[in-house]
Order: structure tokens, then sequence, then C-alpha cells
């Protein structure tokens, strides 16, 4: 890991020894797996779970309840979510959302909370998820859904 990036606020946050965290992000209770890359102004809550092998690209914001699988590429400004509707007071449940190993997300997309996006899909720049998306899919607009499927990880050379 980068020692000490700079204007960041890095708190209980566990990081492999081999994740590189670049300056200027806040960092609070997660867990980031080997090798993976933090850029610059990513912010993330308590308790979410990044693998190892995967680049989360600027102005990311990844909330608790979210959990990254290994080599998972985020494009810049993706928004992810945690609750479905949100106020300022009472009670408020927590949506976990999962995605799963090999997937990318585009730039500016946000994912609704709850949703699993699959193994080795793409998300089209500027979707908004709010369904899951199946292993494999390529999935694009507001609300995103699969219009095509690429090789799965097994019947790649
Ligand atoms: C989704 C994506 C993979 C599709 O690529 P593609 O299969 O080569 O598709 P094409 O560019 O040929 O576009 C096919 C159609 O889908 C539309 N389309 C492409 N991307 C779209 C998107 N993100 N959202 C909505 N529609 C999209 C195109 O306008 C086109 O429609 P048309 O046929 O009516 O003109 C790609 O456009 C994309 O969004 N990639 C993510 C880019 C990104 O965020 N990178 C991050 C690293 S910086």
């Amino acid at each position: 890991m980068k020692k000490n990036p700079r204007y960041s606020i890095i708190r209980h946050a566990k990081l492999a020894e081999s994740a590189r965290v670049h300056d200027q992000v806040n960092l609070f209770g997660c867990k980031i797996g080997k090798n993976t890359k933090i850029d610059a102004f990513v912010y993330i809550e308590e308790d979410v779970v990044i693998g190892d092998n995967c680049k989360i690209r600027p102005f990311v914001f990844i909330p608790t309840g979210v959990t990254i699988e290994d080599y998972v590429f985020i494009a810049p400004n993706v928004t992810f979510t945690n609750d479905k509707y949100p106020r300022t007071d009472g009670n408020w449940k927590l949506l976990k959302t999962r995605v799963k190993k090999h997937a990318s997300i585009g730039a500016g997309s946000v994912i609704n909370p709850g949703v699993t996006i699959g193994e080795n899909a793409l998300i089209g720049a500027g979707s908004t998820v709010t369904r899951d998306i199946p292993d494999n899919a390529i999935a694009m607009g507001n609300p995103a859904r699969a219009v095509s499927y690429r090789r799965s990880l097994e019947e790649k050379p």
C-alpha cells in the first residue's frame, strides 16, 4: 500500500499490503484485497469488502452493504446505494449489493440497492441498475437491461 496517502481519511480499514491507495480518499472500516487499486476521491464506508485485483477509478461512492469480488472494474463516478427509500429521520433498511468476479461497471452508472451484478457482466456507461444482472450479460440503459452476452470465463481462451 502507498504509505500515508495525502489528504485522506483512513479509519479502521483493513488494506492488503499490496493494495494501492491514491491520495484524497476516505476509507472507513472496509476491507481491500491484494493488488486492488483505489484511485483518488473514492469514498468507501464501513463493512464494504473489495476483493483482489480490482480497479476502483476516481469519484466512486461505495456505501455499507456492498461486496465486490475479485477482478472487478468500477469506472469513474459510479455510485452504489444501500437504502431504497431514503429519508432523514426514522429507521431505514439496508439492502445488500454484490458484484461478482470479473464484472465491469461503466462510467457514471448508478447501482440501486439490493441487486447482484453477475460474474463477468459488463454494465454500459451511464446505466441505472435496478434489477439483478445475469452472469456474462452486457447490460445498459436506464433501467439497465441485458442486450447481449459475452463469452463466459470458462469459454475464454
Ligand atoms: C455498453 C458498451 C460495452 C457497448 O459497446 P458496443 O457493444 O461496442 O456497442 P456500440 O457502441 O456499437 O453501440 C450499440 C448501440 O448501443 C448504444 N449504446 C452503447 N453504449 C450505450 C450505453 N452505455 N448506454 C445506452 N446505450 C448505449 C449505442 O448508441 C448504439 O445504439 P444505436 O445502434 O441505436 O446507435 C459500451 O458502449 C459502454 O458503455 N462501455 C463502457 C465504457 C466505460 O464506461 N468505460 C470505463 C472506462 S473509462
